[in-house]
């Protein structure tokens, strides 16, 4: 076993501190030591979104990084979108309101790439909400009810 790190990270406000080998992904850090499993593991290589958490406040694929790289650093899980359990975050009501997800799998990549992107540009047009998706796969909705509820999300915000 190659030695153990000691890394002390905020998640979704907390701080964690753990000991990791320093081949440990972000994203299996997030999922298997913090249990947070809302973020995904689709192509583990960087191409799918899938994995998008935000670093710092900007959206970065969990994948393709590893768990040391985080120690000092502040990163958002989907599951610290919303306020409370009965309050979603008005993206996830957006797209629940405009059937913007079917299977889910690709969903907390999609709405922690959308969230950074509505924050620097409130009100897009369609063509930067396509190329702003352009990251993130999915393979169920077509992806125009997911435009749909980006626009959604814009309108009401
Ligand atoms: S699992 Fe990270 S980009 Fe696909
Ligand atoms: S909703 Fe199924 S992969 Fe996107």
């Amino acid at each position: 076993m190659s030695d153990l790190h000691t890394i002390q990270v905020t998640v979704n406000g907390k701080t964690y501190e753990r000991k990791v080998e320093p081949r440990l992904l972000l994203v299996d850090f997030l999922r298997h030591e913090l249990l947070l499993s809302g973020t995904h593991v689709g192509c583990e290589h960087g191409v799918c979104g899938a994995c998008t958490v935000l670093f710092d406040g900007a959206a970065v694929r969990s994948c393709i990084m590893f768990a040391v790289q985080a120690n000092g650093h502040e990163i958002m899980t989907v599951e610290g979108l919303a306020k409370n359990p009965s309050e979603l975050h008005p993206l996830q009501q957006a797209f629940h309101e405009a059937h913007g997800l079917q299977c889910g799998f690709c969903t907390p990549g999609f709405l922690m790439t959308l969230v950074p992107f509505l924050k620097e540009n409130p009100h897009p047009t369609e063509e930067e909400i396509r190329e702003a998706l352009s990251g993130n796969l999915c393979r169920c909705t077509g992806y125009q009810h997911i435009v749909d509820a980006v626009k959604l999300a814009a309108e009401k915000q």
